[in-house]
């Protein structure tokens, strides 16, 4: 939520951050704003949308320099407006500020900088950070100890980049609780809120720590500190992303590119994870403490959105097959139920970016109850992964698109195998039954591959589909979690208004949505519930409603009934959830794509959700 960048180098600052702002941009695309510095003068310029909208208005108020920040929003406080761009500045525009996540007690101190006499001149929490500065720097303090002073007054999570025309040769920052990464190339060096934003020129990085602030010299020093103002060392690491694996490689999105890498990385999951011979499951980030895993009496399992949708498959997963009773909470809401939990119980947070607020909240929420907590998250040096007590690799690789799709097949593949992964360490699965189930596993990439060769089928319903204004889908068991990902990734890409019902409680009210004009996907592989799917079908059948399918291959019964039928390579009803799932992904990006609308950056949301 919100991308941050800030850059002094050898090369020209404007095209660089503007190339940097354009990766970020799935972090937020409400309004975007730079700010240089050149010979001691401060520049800055703004504009409302997205980042092309600030290209051409620097074609038309150009910038020079070689040190400078950018920012692209997610508004939380404060429309999306001009004046509510980011980079902000003190009353004097001696420096402007670029900031990511909130300021929990702006408003007190918003009022305190009022009774000063300073003028707001936007809406945002942000405002108030230049302005402390500032005022720091009047009563005589250098602006190295005006931030120090500032950052203990700020409440809340944050990270912000600074430039100031005091001190034109250094980079100024400040961590808390979102992400911040220092990276450095031959010649350049960098600030930015992710890593993909920076290469190929950055080869190394540190991941700012939460309390970390200083600067960057000119020479692409980094001067580290902790809120005491203790001096910190830092080790940089090689950074290991390719410029490839953050471009488009031929496709129209990001999103069609991301869903099409689902074999590959599947794949590669089972080839890293899988030891067939053995019947084993490789986790060797996993906690040591085998027995304490299998004295675990209970899981429960904590994520927001896409990611919930993965916990409540894993639930099956880990009940069925690991024997151990789980429970799935929404992580926003977790963290305020005060949740009765003992110390046999295990917390495992599932997050793609590993930067969400509400999960990140929940961990906090779990340890201060003395919970262990194991995190799978698609980036290993976000901050989830560094808060948990331990955390699994979900080995997706970058995802751009805003809406998740094979971080989600990756959460899920994940989560069966630790399901059977604890299911040997708490003996409660024989050797045989894993090998079975392995060796299904490694048939998925070839089915997927199968399923996504039938890409142009669900191309062609799209454009029956763009006028339709609600629809509905249905799920049983496993695929209760399929139906409610499908009705989500439709609404939030599309904008078409999208329901996900278990198919026994849709008789219990939602029926009453079905008319001639309500296309109905249903679930419909087969299962211990397929019968019971079938009667669901019946009954939208009998109220006119159009029927859409997604059924096992050789399935003539179901095909039949339906007015729209897609065939799933046979599998075993565990693994139906990764199959199932991946034509509901393409019909939400083709009736986006028909609607004219934009799948990598749908309106009002952000890839990172990292505030509350
Ligand atoms: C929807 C989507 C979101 C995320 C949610 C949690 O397509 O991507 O619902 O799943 O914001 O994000 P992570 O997994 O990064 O914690």
């Amino acid at each position: 939520m919100c991308g941050i960048i800030a850059y002094i180098g050898s090369k020209s600052v404007e095209s660089v951050i503007l190339v940097c702002l354009t990766r970020l941009e799935y972090r937020g695309y409400d309004s975007a704003g730079i700010a240089v510095l050149n010979n001691g003068e401060l520049q800055v310029r703004k504009a409302v949308g997205k980042i092309k909208e600030l290209e051409m208005h620097l074609q038309a108020h150009p910038v020079t320099g070689n040190i400078g920040i950018g920012h692209t929003r997610w508004a939380t406080h404060g429309e999306a407006n001009q004046i509510n761009a980011h980079p902000h500045t003190d009353s004097q525009k001696n420096l402007a500020v670029a900031h990511n996540g909130i300021i929990e007690n702006y408003y007190e101190l918003r009022h305190e900088m009022l009774g000063k006499g300073y003028v707001f001149h936007s809406e945002t929490d942000t405002e108030v950070i230049p302005y402390l500065i500032e005022d720091k720097m009047k009563e005589g303090a250098s602006i190295e100890d005006a931030l120090h002073h500032s950052i203990s007054r700020l409440k809340g999570r944050y990270a912000f980049v600074l430039i100031s025309d005091r001190q034109d040769k250094k980079l100024f920052f400040a961590c808390d609780g979102s992400p911040l990464i220092y990276a450095k190339g031959e010649n350049d060096v960098f600030l930015s809120s992710d890593i993909p934003a920076v290469v190929p020129l950055a080869k190394e990085n540190y991941y700012i720590r939460s309390g970390e602030w200083g600067w960057i010299k000119d020479d692409g020093e980094l001067v580290l500190f902790d809120k005491k103002k203790s001096p910190k060392t830092y080790e940089t690491h090689q950074i290991k992303i390719e410029a490839k694996d953050t471009e488009k490689n031929n496709f129209p999105h990001f999103m069609l590119k991301e869903i099409f890498e689902q074999p590959k990385i599947i794949r590669s999951i089972i080839e890293k994870r899988i030891c067939l011979d053995e019947a084993k499951v490789l986790f060797p980030e996993k906690e040591s403490d085998n027995s304490y895993l299998g004295r675990l009496s209970r899981i429960v399992l904590i994520s927001a959105g896409t990611s919930w949708h993965a916990a409540l498959v894993g639930k099956h997963y880990l009940e069925n097959i690991a024997k151990i009773t789980t429970e799935v909470d929404i992580s926003s809401e977790f963290r305020y139920r005060n949740p009765i939990v003992s110390g046999d119980t295990k917390v495992l947070a599932i997050s793609q970016s590993g930067e969400t607020a509400d999960t990140l909240a929940s961990i906090y929420e779990a340890k201060a109850k003395f919970l262990r907590v194991i995190a799978f998250v698609n980036n290993t040096y976000s901050t989830i992964a560094r808060e948990a007590n331990a955390y699994v690799d979900l080995l997706a690789g970058p995802e751009i698109g805003v809406a998740s799709t094979k971080a989600y097949t990756a959460q899920v593949l994940h989560l069966i195998l630790y399901a059977s992964f604890l299911s040997e360490i708490r003996w409660v699965s024989k050797k045989e039954e894993r090998k079975k189930l392995y060796s299904e596993i490694k048939k998925l990439p070839e089915q997927i591959e199968e399923i996504l060769s039938q890409a142009d089928i669900i191309k062609q319903w799209a454009c029956d589909f763009k006028q339709s204004k609600d629809f509905v889908f249905l799920g049983r068991g496993l695929n209760h979690a399929t139906a409610l990902e499908g009705a989500l990734k439709l609404k939030e890409l599309s904008y078409i208004h999208a329901s996900g019902y278990a198919g026994g409680e849709f008789k219990h009210g939602p029926i009453a949505l079905i008319t001639d004009q309500v296309p109905v996907v249903c679930i419909a592989t087969k299962c211990e519930t397929y019968e019971k799917m079938l009667s669901n079908i019946e009954e939208v059948k009998a109220r006119k409603g159009k029927i859409i399918t997604i059924s096992s291959k050789g399935d003539e019964k179901t095909a039949k009934l339906a007015d729209y039928n897609f065939s799933i390579p046979e599998c075993i009803p565990l693994l139906s959830p990764i199959l199932n799932v991946i034509p509901l992904q393409l019909l939400s990006y083709y009736v986006s794509v028909e609607r004219g609308c934009q799948p990598d950056q749908p309106r009002n949301l952000a890839k990172s959700v990292t505030v509350e």
